[in-house]
C-alpha cells in the first residue's frame, strides 16, 4: 500500500463510520501554551472540554483527520527505526459521542480487515491505575470479551505509557490504551531474549502504533498549587496512529526511510555519495528526517531565528548541514532535497507548493550564513578539544560555557550541536554557565530584580521616578500591542528605561512597515485612553505560564512571581512599579524603529 492510499484508506474508512473528515490544522497552534502541533487533538481542545460545540462547527460529533505534527522532544532519537520529528498522525475523534467499545471495534477492524495486518502479531496494553485514576477494567473487558484478545496479549502500564496528556501542564487528558505491532525477533536490537519483552521493550522488536485515548479528564492547577484531574462534562475519544510506522510495515520495510514517503530523498543524497546509505544510514536519516521537517515549519511560516519556533528550524537546518560534512556532500546540498520533499507532498499538503519559492529561499539562506561559518567553527571545535584534553584529566572532560558560548555567538552553533558534537568526542558542555553567558551577553542579568525579572532594564535608584513608572506601563503595552501587530512569534529581547524614552528590542525578522509602526502606536493610545486598571497579582510561576502571562527567561524566576495585568490586554510577570491607570501614561509616540542585531528590531518611544 502506498503513502496516499493508506491515509486514504483511513480517512474512507472512518468517514464510512459517520466520521467528519477536518483537514489537518498548522503546525503553529492556536493554542498559545504549545509551541508547536504534537497531536491531533490540540485543534480540538476547546470541542474536548466542552468551550466549543463540535456540532454546530463541523456539523459533526465524530471527526477524522490527518495531522502534521513536529516533535522536538525526539529529535535525538530520529534515525531509529520509529522516531522523527515532523510526521503525520491519522486519528479518529468524538466528543460526547461513542466511547471506549467503539472505539477499539473501530481500530481492530481496521487494521484487521482494511490493513489486513496479522492479528497475531498485535498486542495491546491498558492503564494500570494510581492513586487517582483507577485501572482500566472497562478496556481490558472489551478486548478480550469483544475482541478475543488472550489474556497473556494485553500488558498493564503506568502513567508514563498509558496515560495520555495533556499537551502542556493542563487541560484535556485521559487513560489510553494502545496498540503494538510484533516486528519479529529479527528486529530486536540485541535479539532481545528478557521475559518480559514485548510492548514497551526498549529492544525495538515492537512498535507502537495506535493509541487510543479516553479523554474522560481536565487536567488543572488547584488552588493549592498541586494539579487535579476534574471529570471532563463528557466522554470522548481522542486517537492517533503512527503514519509513518504503519506505513513501513505495510511496505514491508525496516523503517519508514525505505517507504515511499523517504526514500526518493535518501536516493537523491546518494546520488553524491552512491551506495553509502546501507553501511552508514544514520546522516542519510537525520538529513531526510531533518530537511522535511524544516519544509513543512517554513511552509507554515517559521523562519530561523535565534528563540523558540525559529529555533527549532535553525536547529534542525544546522544540524542536516553538520551531517551533510559527515557525508561529505556539496555545500548546497539542501535544495535538491528539500525539491524532493515538496514534489513528494504537495498533493496533500498544497501549502508546501504553494510556499515553494519561499521554502527553497529560507533553505538556502540558512544554508549559505551556516556554511560561512561551520567550517572555521569545526576547527576552533577541534582546538577546543585538544587544549581541554590536555588540561583537563580525569573521566570527566567538560567544554566550558563560554567556549561553547563563542561557538553560538560567532560561528552560529546550536548549543544542542555543540553538545552532540562534544559526546561523539567523550566531552561534555557546562551548560548552567552556558546560559549564565547567554544571559549576560543579552544583558539583562546584572543586578536588581527589576533586571531580572522585569527584565525592563531600569535602574533600582531611578524607578520611583513617574515618568519612568509611566513608560514602564507603556512598554508592557507596547509589547501586547506588536503581538497583536505583527503575531504572537514575537519575544522581548531587551528592554531599557531612562527619562527621556523607553527602548524595546524584540525578535521579527524584517523591518516594520510605516503603517505597521502607526498601528501600533495608534493600539497603545488606544489602550491609554481607554484608561484600563492595572491589576497586581502574586501567584505561582507555573500557574502565571498556564494563565499566558509573558516572560523573560522562564529558569530564572523564582517559585512564586508577582503578574501586572492591564485589562485584559497585557499580562506580564514582572516586578513592577507601573501606574494606577493607564490613563496616567499621556501620549505615547514610537520615535523610532530601527534593526538591533541580526533578527532583531529596536523600537524607542517616548510619553508626552
Ligand atoms: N493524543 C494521543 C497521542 O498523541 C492520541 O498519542
Amino acid at each position: 500500500m502506498t503513502s496516499m492510499e493508506l491515509r486514504k484508506e483511513f480517512l474512507d474508512f472512518f468517514e464510512s463510520k459517520g466520521h467528519k473528515i477536518v483537514p489537518s490544522s498548522s503546525l503553529l497552534p492556536s493554542d498559545p501554551s504549545v509551541l508547536l502541533t504534537t497531536a491531533g487533538m490540540q485543534q480540538f481542545k476547546e470541542y474536548f472540554i466542552g468551550q466549543k460545540d463540535p456540532q454546530k462547527d463541523f456539523g459533526a460529533k465524530k471527526i477524522a483527520t490527518c495531522q502534521k505534527c513536529f516533535r522536538v522532544k525526539d529529535i535525538n532519537d530520529v534515525s531509529d527505526a520509529s522516531h522523527h520529528t515532523f510526521f503525520e498522525m491519522l486519528g479518529n475523534f468524538s466528543f460526547n459521542d461513542y466511547f471506549k467499545k467503539e472505539a477499539i471495534e473501530f481500530a481492530w477492524e481496521f487494521l484487521t480487515t482494511k490493513l489486513r495486518l496479522d492479528p497475531e502479531r498485535l498486542h495491546i496494553t491498558i492503564f494500570e491505575g494510581n492513586e487517582l485514576v483507577p485501572k482500566d477494567e472497562e478496556a481490558k473487558k472489551i478486548w478480550l470479551e469483544k475482541i478475543g484478545i488472550r489474556q497473556e496479549r494485553i500488558k498493564e502500564f503506568g502513567m508514563k505509557d498509558n496515560f495520555w496528556g495533556p499537551v502542556s501542564g493542563a487541560g484535556p487528558c485521559g487513560p489510553g490504551s494502545e496498540i503494538h505491532y510484533d516486528n519479529g525477533q529479527e528486529f530486536s536490537k540485541n535479539k532481545c531474549t528478557i521475559k518480559g519483552c514485548g510492548p514497551n521493550c526498549e529492544c525495538g522488536r515492537f512498535v507502537e502504533i495506535w493509541n487510543l485515548v479516553f479523554t474522560e479528564y481536565d487536567k488543572q492547577l488547584a488552588r493549592d498549587g498541586e494539579y487535579e484531574y476534574k471529570q471532563l462534562k463528557y466522554k470522548n475519544i481522542d486517537t492517533g496512529m503512527g503514519f509513518e510506522r504503519v506505513l513501513a510495515i505495510l511496505q514491508n520495510k525496516p523503517s519508514a526511510y525505505e517507504t515511499d514517503i523517504f526514500f526518493p530523498i535518501i536516493q537523491q543524497i546518494d546520488k553524491q555519495i552512491a551506495g553509502l546509505y546501507d553501511v552508514n544510514p544514520k546522516p542519510y536519516r537525520i538529513i531526510a528526517d531533518h530537511i522535511r521537517g524544516a519544509c513543512f515549519l517554513i511552509a507554515d511560516g517559521i523562519v530561523p531565528s535565534n528563540l523558540d519556533k525559529g529555533y527549532i528550524l535553525r536547529r534542525i537546518l544546522r544540524r542536516a548541514i553538520r551531517y551533510g560534512r559527515v557525508l561529505n556532500l556539496s555545500s548546497d546540498f539542501l535544495i535538491p532535497l528539500a525539491r524532493k520533499v515538496i514534489e513528494g507532498y504537495k498533493d496533500i499538503y498544497p501549502e508546501l507548493g504553494d510556499e515553494q519559492d519561499n521554502i527553497i529561499s529560507v533553505i538556502q539562506g540558512e544554508e549559505e550564513k551556516f556554511n560561512k561559518t561551520l567550517e572555521k567553527g569545526l576547527k576552533q571545535f577541534g582546538k577546543l578539544i585538544s587544549k581541554i584534553s590536555v588540561e583537563q584529566t580525569g573521566n570527566s572532560k567538560i567544554i566550558s560555557g563560554e567556549d561553547a558560548f563563542t561557538l553560538y555567538q560567532s560561528y552560529g552553533f546550536p548549543i544542542e550541536l555543540t553538545k552532540e558534537l562534544a559526546k561523539e568526542e567523550g566531552f561534555e558542555i557546562d551548560e548552567k554557565d552556558f546560559r549564565r553567558a547567554l544571559v549576560e551577553h543579552q544583558d539583562i542579568s546584572r543586578a536588581g530584580v527589576e533586571k531580572k525579572f522585569g527584565g525592563h532594564g531600569i535602574e533600582g535608584s531611578k524607578i520611583k521616578n513617574d515618568k519612568i513608572i509611566k513608560l514602564h506601563t507603556a512598554t508592557h503595552l507596547l509589547h501586547s500591542a506588536l503581538r497583536q501587530i505583527l503575531g504572537n512569534e514575537i519575544r522581548q529581547m531587551g528592554s531599557n528605561i531612562n527619562e527621556e524614552r523607553l527602548r524595546f528590542d524584540f525578535s521579527f525578522d524584517r523591518k516594520m512597515s510605516v503603517q505597521e509602526i502607526k498601528q501600533t502606536q495608534d493600539l497603545v493610545n488606544q489602550k491609554i485612553s481607554e484608561n484600563l486598571e492595572v491589576k497586581k497579582q502574586k501567584m505561582e510561576y507555573k500557574q502565571a505560564i498556564i494563565q499566558g502571562a509573558l516572560a523573560f527567561f522562564k529558569e530564572k524566576y523564582p517559585d512564586i512571581v508577582t503578574v501586572y495585568s492591564i485589562g485584559d490586554f497585557s499580562k506580564e510577570i514582572c516586578a513592577g512599579p507601573h501606574v494606577e491607570k493607564t490613563g496616567e501614561i499621556g501620549k505615547f509616540k514610537i520615535i523610532k524603529e530601527q534593526s538591533s542585531s541580526a533578527g532583531i528590531r529596536r523600537i524607542k518611544a517616548t510619553i508626552e
